[in-house]
């Protein structure tokens, strides 16, 4: 399944299936040359096996195999530690504050925002504990697959924006964290406080 052809053939994750963005971050790539990364996530039976988003001008790549960990280039990924929200580095496009203003709390109680403009990227750096959490309203499963398949192999965690598990098979929103800092994102979001 990618980006570039055919989605909609794909109507299940039976079996093997290899999930591709050839270039995440696009508007990066045209207008800065930077900051963009090639994403592969491969799934079996549903489950991710292997996970690799190569960030090309920084010739950084991130690799994880199921069971096996994650690493950056030759370095092991540490298995991600608790972090509160008020010591947490958050991406998102600042956008999406238009499309749910609690988002507001969470720019209020964090240590404070990012926004990189390629998922793959922004995912694989949760991953690191370069991010804390990753948040976002749009997107394809071919931009999150590489990420989800790191994530898992460093104790992250990534649902949906409503809490619900990905499908990987349409557009979904997506919070892809540190599992303290996620817990701390959903109570914050449900609690009607400002
Ligand atoms: C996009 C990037 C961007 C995200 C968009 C994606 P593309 O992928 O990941 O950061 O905000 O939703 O579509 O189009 O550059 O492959
Ligand atoms: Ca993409």
């Amino acid at each position: 399944m990618g980006e570039e052809g055919s989605f909609e053939n794909v109507k299940d994750l039976s079996g093997t299936v290899w999930i591709l963005d050839p270039i995440d971050g696009t508007v990066n790539f045209v207008h800065q040359e930077s900051y963009f990364a090639i994403s592969a996530g491969v799934f079996h039976n549903g489950e991710p096996v292997i996970g690799i988003v190569y960030d090309v001008m920084h010739d950084e790549l991130f690799s994880s195999l199921k069971g096996e960990g994650a690493v950056l280039n030759n370095r092991r990924l540490s298995s991600l530690s608790k972090n509160s929200l008020n010591e947490a580095l958050i991406s998102f496009n600042t956008g999406w504050l238009l499309k749910d203003r609690r988002l507001e709390r969470i720019v209020k109680r964090s240590r404070g925002t990012r926004s990189y403009g390629a998922a793959a990227l922004e995912i694989a750096y949760v991953a690191a504990g370069r991010l804390d959490a990753y948040i976002s309203f749009n997107l394809a499963p071919w931009d999150i697959a590489g990420g989800y398949a790191l994530l898992q192999e460093v104790g992250g965690k990534a649902t949906n924006y409503d809490g619900n598990a990905l499908n990987f098979l349409e557009k979904d929103t997506l919070i892809a964290a540190n599992p303290w800092v996620y817990d701390e994102i959903i109570e914050v979001l449900n609690t009607n406080t400002n």
